[in-house]
């Protein structure tokens, strides 16, 4: 795992898309993860800002609410059709989110799993996490192997996402979200956390043993992550030094 520290969440947020755009530019087929949440903001302002190629990118978003659509201002459909998808040439039928209104939920994420796999799997997933090591809607306790399916949110997810739509009982208790499983087989993970509140989170996450406790733990398993954090979120990680000294004496090209 390389732990990647940076000043402030502006900072990591441009290191983080410079690598992003070096995927995109490398492979303009590229099959990309998308997250969403306030940490993804600032990312995705630098992504559009760089008036990259995404005709060919096909994107797989993390999650979704169940039971609100796709035109509601809380929908992570929103979200990405806000913050990235209406500043960028993507093409609509390229993208894939979760559908909130699916009939049958079970068969619908078994299609999501299979269309992931049509597509020739993840290159780069994106996650943020939650203040408890949740990725994606994986709450804690979630299977470590788990795939696409709906989950119950926890009374913490639901408050801390309230702020999002105005009132805690206006958030939906459902939600479909990739798996554990799924998120794993993506072939780099790029993680990001800012702030303090994600300090323990991310010191558990990096550094305490894997467990289903912290789903994002889960990543020591990965062979290939990368974690971009500003000070307040990497304030808790035992070896930061470590961390800043292998960054700073990378060889160059190793180099973002
Ligand atoms: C939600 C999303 C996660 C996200 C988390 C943290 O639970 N499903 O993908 O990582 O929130 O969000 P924020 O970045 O707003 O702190």
């Amino acid at each position: 795992m390389e732990i990647i520290i940076q000043p402030n969440a502006a900072a990591a947020a441009r290191l983080a898309a410079r690598l992003l755009a070096g995927v995109i530019r490398k492979n303009p087929d590229a099959v990309l993860g998308l997250a969403t949440g306030g940490t993804t903001l600032p990312l995705y302002g630098e992504l559009a800002a760089m008036k990259l190629d995404w005709r060919k990118i096909t994107t797989f978003n993390l999650d979704e609410y169940v039971g609100i659509p796709p035109q509601h201002p809380q929908s992570y459909h929103s979200f990405m059709r806000e913050n990235l998808f209406r500043h960028i040439n993507i093409a609509a039928k390229k993208t894939n989110i979760p559908d909130g209104l699916a009939g049958d939920i079970p068969a619908w994420c078994e299609r999501y799993e299979k269309k992931i796999r049509a597509a020739g799997g993840i290159d780069v997933q994106l996650l943020g996490i939650g203040a408890d090591g949740h990725i994606g809607f994986n709450e804690q306790t979630s299977s470590l192997a788990s795939r696409t399916r709906i989950k119950t949110l926890t009374p913490q997810t639901r408050k801390d996402n309230a702020r999002f739509f105005g009132s805690e009982d206006q958030v939906p208790h459902h939600v479909i979200t990739m798996g554990i499983g799924t998120i794993l087989d993506a072939r780099h993970c790029v993680l990001l956390a800012f702030g303090k509140n994600k300090a323990r989170a991310i010191a558990e996450a990096v550094e305490g043993p894997v467990t289903s406790m912290n789903p994002a733990s889960v990543l020591q398993l990965h062979p290939k992550v990368t974690v971009f954090l500003d000070e307040a979120a990497a304030a808790k990680l035992k070896l930061k030094d470590y961390y800043r000294w292998v960054f700073d004496n990378k060889p160059d090209w190793q180099k973002i």
